[in-house]
């Protein structure tokens, strides 16, 4: 079935009761391990500037978004007994400062007893009088804001949350589905703000507008990448100068529909055919990595052999000489890719739960020479996650090779030809599935073209 790309897509409202069910049964599960008998979810308040009277900008705690599209509400409490309609103590204080959330509406209302507040401590009277039998969940700084109760993110029902939370229900996957789309909107008009020659500043806005987001409301800072800056793995600094040459562009950047992400890169030359070949081929390889995605796959082992893959390429580049196995033995994969492979995605960008191995919270190392790798687990149906190797040259990490066996493997001259593309990266957002997946971003882009 073909997706449905608009913000008022129906199926929303049909698929979150199923998709509250399975909030309120973790729920139910995380208590008993807790051993409690109410979970109060606060969503969290704005955190103000030091020595300042300005505020950062406001974050959803994410297990309150986890239960409705709930993502500029501070102050407020989800009250959930099992077996009882959740409670939502929705704050709405008397301010004429600020704009204050308008009154609740859309599909997920009805799934709770909504209890409009105006005063924060009109908040303890809607509470469970025994708080020796409530849990709080979410970031408190003033105790006062738990109310008396004790027990504030107790790990026991923390690591059921979590864990839970690395597979999407439907609901989830639609809003994602419609994350990646709006983000792929976003990619488009970039594209074009590239080929027209404007800034870094300037492709970044124009991201912004085809989104419509402001920059608080992106997922992660944008990554908007003029020539070698491909090659600073986290560059968001936005220059707003021109290149006086333009080789290539790499953009990182995703969108969010109520809470959820998505995360998407893509890598552009402006005209040099050797560097689109360069990318072709990377492209390839990326195509080839995710059609391994499948239930029952350990990640490791696929970004293991994404660096045997990745030795290929070098070595079709003339980057490398050797073969896959000692290219990566000696270090010099690492050093043209030296971040994972990918990790799972959904309300956070870099989603809870990479490195759990169960709901009790004992975790999965990454393996031995990868330690920015973020997910280690063996892939689940449903689970949504990243696919986004990269090629750069680092020269801080290239260095380092000088001396060592894997000096004489790398053809510096080629080197010295890429370094002013910075480098290359290519990422999707895929859904596992039984000897499938579903990449959320590929299908964004076809259905947009
Ligand atoms: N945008 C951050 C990442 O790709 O992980
Ligand atoms: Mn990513
Ligand atoms: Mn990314």
């Amino acid at each position: 079935m073909k997706s449905d790309y608009t913000d008022n897509n129906p199926s929303l409202g049909a698929l979150y009761s199923g998709h509250l069910q399975a909030i309120t049964a973790r729920h139910d599960h995380a208590l008993e391990k807790a051993g409690a008998s109410h979970a109060v979810i606060y969503s969290g308040n704005p955190k103000v500037a030091f020595l300042d009277d300005s505020y950062y900008p406001y974050r959803a705690n994410p297990h309150f978004v986890s239960w409705a599209p709930l993502t500029n509400l501070p102050f407020s409490y989800i009250v959930y007994t099992p077996g009882e309609k959740p409670v939502l103590l929705y704050f709405q204080p008397h301010d004429y400062w600020h704009v204050v959330p308008g009154a609740p509406e859309g599909y997920w209302t009805g799934h709770f007893d909504i209890r409009i507040v105006n005063a924060i401590e009109d908040v303890a009277r809607h509470l469970p009088e025994q708080r020796e039998k409530c849990i709080v969940i979410g970031e408190i700084e003033d105790e006062t804001l738990a109310f008396g109760i004790e027990r504030i993110n107790p790990n026991t029902a923390i690591n059921v949350l979590h864990y839970a939370r690395s597979t999407k229900t439907d609901y989830e996957l639609e809003i994602m589905r419609l994350a990646s789309y709006r983000g792929v909107m976003g990619h488009r008009a970039a594209e074009a703000a590239f080929r027209a020659g404007l800034t870094e500043l300037e492709i970044h806005r124009a991201y912004c507008e085809a989104v419509s987001h402001t920059d608080p409301e992106l997922p992660y800072g944008n990554i908007v990448a003029l020539n070698a800056h491909g090659a600073v793995l986290h560059y968001t600094d936005l220059d707003r100068t021109k290149p006086d040459t333009r080789h290539s562009f790499l953009i990182d950047a995703g969108a969010q529909v109520h809470g959820y992400a998505s995360d998407i890169t893509r890598t552009y030359s402006f005209g040099d055919t050797r560097f689109q070949d360069l990318i072709d081929r990377m492209d390839v390889m990326q195509r080839d990595i995710v059609n391994k995605v499948e239930v029952g796959v350990d990640y490791r082992d696929l970004h293991i052999n994404t660096h045997k893959m990745l030795a290929e390429v070098l070595m079709d580049a003339e980057l490398a000489t050797g073969d896959p196995d000692t290219l990566l033995e000696t270090g010099v994969t690492s050093a043209f890719f030296p971040h994972g492979l990918g990790h799972l995605l959904g309300i956070q960008v870099h989603d809870v739960a990479g490195f759990m191995e169960n709901e009790s919270g004992t975790t999965i190392d990454p393996p031995s020479g990868h330690p920015f790798l973020r997910l280690t687990r063996v892939l689940e149906e449903n689970m949504v996650l990243t696919i986004e190797p990269g090629l750069y040259v680092i020269d801080m990490l290239l260095e380092k090779l000088s001396g060592t066996p894997a000096e004489k493997l790398v053809n510096w001259d080629t080197v010295d030809w890429l370094r002013p593309f910075g480098g290359i990266r290519i990422e999707d957002d895929v859904r596992v599935l039984v000897n499938s997946r579903e990449n959320l971003t590929r299908d964004a882009f076809a259905a947009a073209s």
